[in-house]
């Protein structure tokens, strides 16, 4: 099939804390099901947000990204972007994921200069460059 590729960013809050077990389940499952379903992506979770980049056939994006909206673990989903790509920006993860309260900034290159930026749904879909941005920092710094 010649479905083409996309990416979509959304933003999202959870519904209650998540504990550490709870989110390693969630990715647990998120990770064995996007190899099937051929998505790449990254999760990031702070202080009780999510933002998250899924790309893939547009089909299986948009399918999985219907299921994610109903999840009652979170809610305010807000997308904040979505485009037709040529190729993956984030095709080595089937789900990186960073716990942003956990993690020591001075160990992710770029991160220092996002760390003042709100992490919110809001305010991502003001910039979604920013989000991008972002994103891209936990992408090239999580090697
Ligand atoms: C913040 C958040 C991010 C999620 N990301 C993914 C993901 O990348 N891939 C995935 O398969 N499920 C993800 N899920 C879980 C889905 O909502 C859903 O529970 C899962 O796909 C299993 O659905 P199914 O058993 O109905 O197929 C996410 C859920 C939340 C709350």
């Amino acid at each position: 099939m010649n479905d083409k590729l996309i990416q979509l960013i959304y933003a999202s809050s959870a519904s209650d804390l998540m504990t550490e077990e709870e989110l390693l389940a969630l990715l647990e499952q998120s990770r064995e099901k996007n190899a099937r379903l051929n998505l790449t992506g990254i999760l990031l979770y702070k202080s009780g947000n999510f933002l998250q980049v899924l790309e893939g056939p547009e089909s299986a994006v948009t399918e999985l990204y219907e299921t994610i909206k109903k999840d009652e673990r979170h809610a305010n989903i807000l997308t904040i972007a979505t485009k037709e790509i040529k190729e993956r920006d984030f095709g080595d993860w089937k789900m990186a994921f960073a716990n942003l309260n956990k993690l020591d900034p001075a160990s992710v290159p770029g991160y220092s200069e996002f760390l003042n930026d709100p992490f919110d749904g809001k305010y991502f879909a003001e910039k979604p460059s920013r989000a991008f941005a972002f994103l891209k920092v936990f992408k090239d710094g999580m090697r």
